[in-house]
């Protein structure tokens, strides 16, 4: 195998490593085999379907790159598709970029991340273990809420980064997403306090860290919530 890597394959590399994934199988140099038993007794196939899923979603992202599908395409500095464990047990789904997201191409980045950061060590997860999105991949003008066409331009590839990090459960962060992962207009407070279900996963909504930021009392329900989350990922269900 050659040691220059084509464009594009650098490209997807460099995606892979910008969203936490550090090794990849490629054919012919090194493929596991995939009748052998992986060092924790899992079959190899399953190591190399999560490859094969985090190659796809690698693929995905470029695609997203480009992207032009809603007004949201003009304003923005780059997409913002998603970060962490292209092979988590947990994923959550914000409601769109910030400045800061933009700017950085990561979700979550801002201070709410940080909020949300500390949220996820609360429930001993760091961030590099989890999957995070938003319901929009570009940022929506001073920050406004993404419009219904929006969110539906942008619907697709969500579900596509559902389907390929097969999450056990989904956490919708605030209203926006909670509405759109669940196809709904209810209130958040009738969403969270209940298990959803989001293309056969398990799903709760959560108050969005931008609000804890701004409203402390929404903190406890906060932590009531992903105590929740964190006895269903420990159950194993
Ligand atoms: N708020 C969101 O909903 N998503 C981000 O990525 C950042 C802030």
């Amino acid at each position: 195998m050659s040691d220059r890597l084509s464009e594009p394959l650098a490209e997807l590399l460099d995606h892979l490593n910008g969203i936490g994934y550090e090794e990849l199988y490629l054919p012919g140099a090194g493929v596991p085999d995939p009748h052998a038993r992986g060092p924790a007794g899992t079959p190899a196939t399953d190591a190399a379907d999560s490859e094969e899923r985090a190659v796809a979603l690698g693929e995905l992202a470029t695609e997203a790159s480009e992207c032009a599908a809603c007004r949201l395409s003009e304003g923005r500095k780059q997409v913002v598709f998603g970060s962490g464990n292209p092979d988590a047990d947990l994923m959550l789904v914000g409601e769109g970029p910030g400045a800061e997201e933009d700017r950085r191409g990561l979700p979550f980045v801002g201070p709410a991340g940080e909020l949300l950061t500390k949220i996820l060590r609360a429930i001993d997860l760091e961030r590099d273990e989890v999957y995070i999105a938003n319901v929009v991949k570009c940022r929506p003008p001073s920050n406004r809420d993404p419009e219904r066409d929006e969110i539906a331009a942008c619907r697709g590839y969500l579900e596509r980064q559902i389907e390929l990090v097969r999450p056990r459960v989904i956490v919708a962060l605030g209203r926006v997403a909670a509405q759109a992962l669940f196809g709904t207009t209810e209130a958040l407070g009738r969403l969270r306090g209940r298990w959803h279900t989001v293309r056969g996963v398990p799903a709760r909504a959560t108050y969005h860290p931008a609000a804890l930021l701004r409203y402390s009392k929404y903190k406890r329900p906060t932590w009531e919530d992903m105590q929740e989350v964190r006895d269903r990922l420990r159950g194993g269900e």
